[in-house]
């Protein structure tokens, strides 16, 4: 275990991957110095809170909805495309909050999320190699030698931009857009002849029932800030890591250093070597964690990261994110939920079903639905005979219809997916197809608490 001192560059001494050769590191030096004197995008206190919410998640009482972009673009830039995130993820929220019956901590992959590992530091294209694209943070995804060149000014764009989207989000979240009494609105702005569409009419109908009620008895709506407003945090991978040193200030409150980049990072499957740069820096922030566990990742290393990372088994800090791929579920998860049981660690466990799960369809990188089900339905499986909470979810997803993953309600053929395929990285999951989900999320979640309900009831006898 690690005790040596921790600094906010004491990453800079240890081995590190997925890292870009920029060409003028005199010009990142003095970009990365300017961005340190900028404000923070997000303050300690909400990183505590985000951290709270997901003590609950970790003690089953709450689940973990993580999700947006692969990838965010510069070009994509708009006020629509995050209106359009926005609300898909809320209307996620609402199915699950309603049909699953648990609250629903809400972190976008958002406001920050720049900056992509790649499997391989070159990208050939008819006989032609140039470096890989990294993402906006680092250079530009078309294919010339000029735009593979990592730019530093690019970090500042990137800061810019997640000013920007995080004030619109904010202000959707609290100036009256996520009001509860505005599903039925959001559902006129959900297709209209969406094969979901009746289902979560239901809801919405069931929702403004309930609202109806609480005004009968004499309870008025809108006098509760929490039926108005709603917190939405964001979170990206922490992968670049000179930009996320610049942004990581004490907190004057507590005296402890905090990320102030988004609420929530995240340790990449490519980037958690325990003796590396990424788990470094990480360990030394307050912020909630996120560590996703490939197929590669045995137990006790994980129980060697997790020591790292919460020395102080403080729930709330560690988010498991599995991602191994539709067929390898029940080979690797059941071990780690049980090295993690048996160390007696707090742990938020969610499923990215998304990352183990991408092929290439005519050309296209794409991810069939079915699989993205079928490794959900299996991580539920597994919990629920471990007898653990599965916490959460992980996904990429976008609120516009582009035809990325095959299948759905709308069965999107491999014919398809050039119609509209629009992600600068990985094929996100479309509106349609993200509510399909949360539909399947609640069934399983009801599943799950069935099942404690049982236990609940055999143990009482
Ligand atoms: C990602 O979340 O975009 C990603 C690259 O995931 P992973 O590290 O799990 O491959
Ligand atoms: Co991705």
């Amino acid at each position: 275990m690690t005790t040596e001192r921790w600094t906010p560059d004491s990453w800079r001494s240890k081995p590190i991957v997925q890292v870009p050769g920029y060409p003028d590191e005199a010009a990142l030096a003095a970009v990365e110095t300017q961005l340190a004197t900028f404000p923070p995008l997000v303050f300690a206190g909400e990183a505590r809170k985000l951290k709270r919410n997901l003590a609950k998640v970790a003690a089953g009482e709450a689940f973990l909805l993580q999700g947006g972009d692969c990838a965010e673009s510069f070009l994509e830039h708009r006020a629509d495309n995050i209106r359009d995130f926005f609300r898909v993820l809320l209307q996620m929220a609402v199915v699950l909050t309603y049909a699953g019956s648990l609250p629903v901590v809400k972190v976008g992959r958002v406001a920050g999320q720049f900056a992509k590992p790649r499997s391989s530091d070159n990208e050939t294209i008819n006989g032609v190699t140039l470096p890989s694209y990294r993402g906006d943070i680092i250079n530009d995804a078309a294919f010339t030698p000029e735009a593979r060149i990592p730019d530093p000014h690019r970090l500042l764009m990137a800061y810019r931009q997640s000013a920007a989207t995080l004030n619109l989000l904010r202000a959707f979240a609290t100036g009256g857009y996520a009001n509860l009494d505005q599903a039925h609105q959001w559902m006129l702005g959900f297709v209209k002849e969406s094969p979901q569409s009746s289902r979560y009419r239901e809801i919405a109908d069931r929702i403004t029932e309930s609202l109806d009620f609480m005004r009968a008895c004499g309870i008025d709506p809108e006098a509760h800030p929490e039926l108005r407003t709603t917190d939405l945090y964001t979170s990206h991978e922490a992968l670049l890591l000179g930009f996320e040193q610049a942004l990581t200030r004490v907190d004057s409150t507590s005296g402890d250093w905090y990320a102030t980049s988004g609420h929530m990072l995240w340790i990449g499957d490519r980037t958690r070597q325990k003796d590396h740069a990424h788990l470094e820096f990480c360990r030394g922030v307050k912020n909630p964690i996120g560590l996703k566990c490939g197929p590669s990742l045995k137990a006790d290393e994980l129980i060697e990261l997790i020591d790292i990372l919460n020395p102080e088994n403080e729930p709330g800090r560690l988010t498991l994110i599995a991602r191994f791929g539709h067929e390898k579920v029940f080979d690797h998860l059941p071990g780690l939920i049980r090295a993690v049981k048996r160390e007696g660690r707090n742990v938020v466990w969610s499923c990215d079903p998304m990352h183990g799960n991408t092929i290439t369809a005519g050309g296209y990188k794409t991810r069939p639905f079915e699989r993205i089900l079928k490794e959900v339905i299996d991580f539920f499986a597994v919990h629920r005979a471990e007898g653990t909470h599965a916490g959460g979810i992980h996904i990429e997803m976008t609120g516009q219809n582009v035809t990325e993953c095959t299948g759905g309600a709308r069965a999107i053929s491999d014919a398809d997916l050039q119609d509209r395929y629009h992600t600068h990285c990985d094929p996100r999951l479309n509106a349609e197809q993200a509510i399909e989900l949360a539909f399947l999320l609640a069934e399983e979640l009801k599943k799950e608490k069935a099942g404690r309900e049982r236990v609940r009831v055999v143990a009482a006898e």
